[in-house]
């Protein structure tokens, strides 16, 4: 399973850079950093090798293509990320035909995802948060849409996104979801367990009883 830091800020991918599989951002994200865009993206691109995800602004299927060519030439590894809206889907099909990688973003429902794999998107990222959030069962939606890509043989890979705690980053993997994207946060309580530092605690004290030769 590879594993994307859901972040813009350069710091936390600079720290993770060992680990991390590729970068999710979007104009929240970016929001936070407070410096142009494209220079942020620039300097993610030039950390991870792996795909980063930047995202478009227009609501219309040129002007999003035109935005998406602009990301596009900023590296190599940037997936122009695209919102699921019947334009949205009309500037996929554009540019998988131009070989441009796009992750169709904002995606709350199975059908929503099936669109994005007929037209050609290279990932689809349901948000499982914001599904909870809404009352609804995130994780539902994303074994649906994995039943549904194996179904048909789509080469469509599923970003699950939105990820709000460890837990499902657990039911991400248990559903072999191929992606999760992770907030720094998140990553970090990944690490952790109360019984490891006991466990590492316990074993440096009995350690020092030991004689030493
Ligand atoms: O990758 C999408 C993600 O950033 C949205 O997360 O927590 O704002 O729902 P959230």
């Amino acid at each position: 399973m590879k594993l994307y830091l859901d972040t813009a800020n350069v710091g936390e991918i600079r720290e993770m850079a060992w680990l991390i599989d590729g970068v999710t951002t979007n104009p929240t994200l970016l929001s936070r950093e407070k410096r142009p865009a494209a220079e942020v993206l620039r300097e993610i691109c030039g950390i991870v090798p792996g795909p980063v995800s930047a995202e478009v602004t227009a609501l219309d299927a040129e002007g999003m293509v035109r935005e998406a060519r602009e990301l596009a030439k900023v590296a190599d590894n940037v997936v122009v990320k695209i919102p699921i809206t019947a334009e949205g889907l009309r500037a996929v099909q554009a540019l998988s035909k131009e070989g441009i990688r796009t992750n169709v973003t904002l995606v709350f429902s199975a059908n929503q995802a099936l669109l994005a794999a007929k037209c050609g998107a290279s990932y689809v990222s349901p948000f499982v948060g914001r599904v909870d959030d809404a009352g609804g069962d995130g994780m539902s939606v994303v074994a649906e849409i994995l039943t549904i890509f194996r179904n048909y043989g789509f080469p469509t890979e599923l970003i699950v996104a939105s990820v709000r705690h460890p837990g499902h980053v657990v039911a991400a993997a248990t559903l072999g979801a191929p992606i999760a994207t992770v907030p720094y946060e998140v990553l970090k309580k990944l690490f952790v367990h109360p019984l490891t530092d006991a466990g590492i605690a316990r074993f440096l004290k009995d350690w020092q009883q030991v004689p030493k030769g």
